[in-house]
């Protein structure tokens, strides 16, 4: 954690660290109890992160929420984020149903945004669990893990750094170009998950 989100997060900091290590491992033994051989892995890799205060605090006063941590912590869903990027559309739905059969967590809302694509393209699928926290009088927060595939994941970084990057000429081609690319990329998924299941039908 950076030394100014150590600042703001202040008695809570060392609690998120932990609570995200926690559950970075959890879902870490989750990919790993189906298969630990890298050529059959659900997940190509997973990665976390807490979120930065100044990214918190924007998010916060768009909401009509105090700046604080402790409003952070229990006002919204993904100061602990985490994602999992799959090779295959279907291990998506392996490892949400392993998430579901989890006892250290509670599911509380599932986002398909896979079978319901956003109109810009994007396509993921969000879980949004209630974890335990206990700390400094909160006992539970919630944490959202993003599952993609690397073709989702891989649009999703480029369709971001257009919402980042100011003075963009041609955004209207952009857009539809994105739009066209997420679209592609949907349909040869699903033909990479009909090639592997002819590979493994028995
Ligand atoms: P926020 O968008 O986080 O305020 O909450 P929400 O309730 O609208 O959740 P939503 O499921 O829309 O998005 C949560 C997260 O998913 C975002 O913070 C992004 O990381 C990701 N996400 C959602 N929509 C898009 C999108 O159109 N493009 C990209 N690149 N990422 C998206
Ligand atoms: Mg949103």
């Amino acid at each position: 954690m950076k030394a100014k989100d150590k600042e703001f997060y202040g008695v809570f900091a060392e609690r998120l660290v932990e609570v995200q290590e926690f559950l970075l491992a959890e879902v870490q033994a989750i990919l790993d109890s189906i298969s630990t051989d890298s050529e059959t892995a659900l997940a190509e890799h997973i990665k976390s992160r807490i979120k930065g205060s100044e990214s918190l605090c924007e998010k916060l006063r768009k909401k009509g929420f105090d700046e604080t941590p402790e409003s952070g912590l229990t006002k919204l869903s993904d100061i602990i984020g985490l994602r999992v990027v799959t090779h295959f559309v279907g291990d998506i739905y392996t490892v949400l149903d392993l998430i579901h059969k989890n006892d250290n967590w509670q599911v509380k809302k599932v986002k398909d945004y896979i079978a319901d694509s956003k109109p810009n393209g994007y396509r993921s699928l969000h879980v949004i669990l209630s974890v335990p926290f206990n700390h400094e009088g909160i006992e539970t927060i919630d944490a959202e893990i993003q599952l993609r595939t690397i073709a989702m994941d891989c649009w999703a970084s480029l369709e971001h750094q257009l919402k980042y990057k100011k003075n963009i000429k041609n955004t209207d081609l952009i857009v539809s170009e994105l739009k066209r690319c997420a679209d592609e990329m949907a349909s040869t998924d699903l033909s990479m998950q009909t090639i592997r299941d002819l590979i493994h039908k028995d």
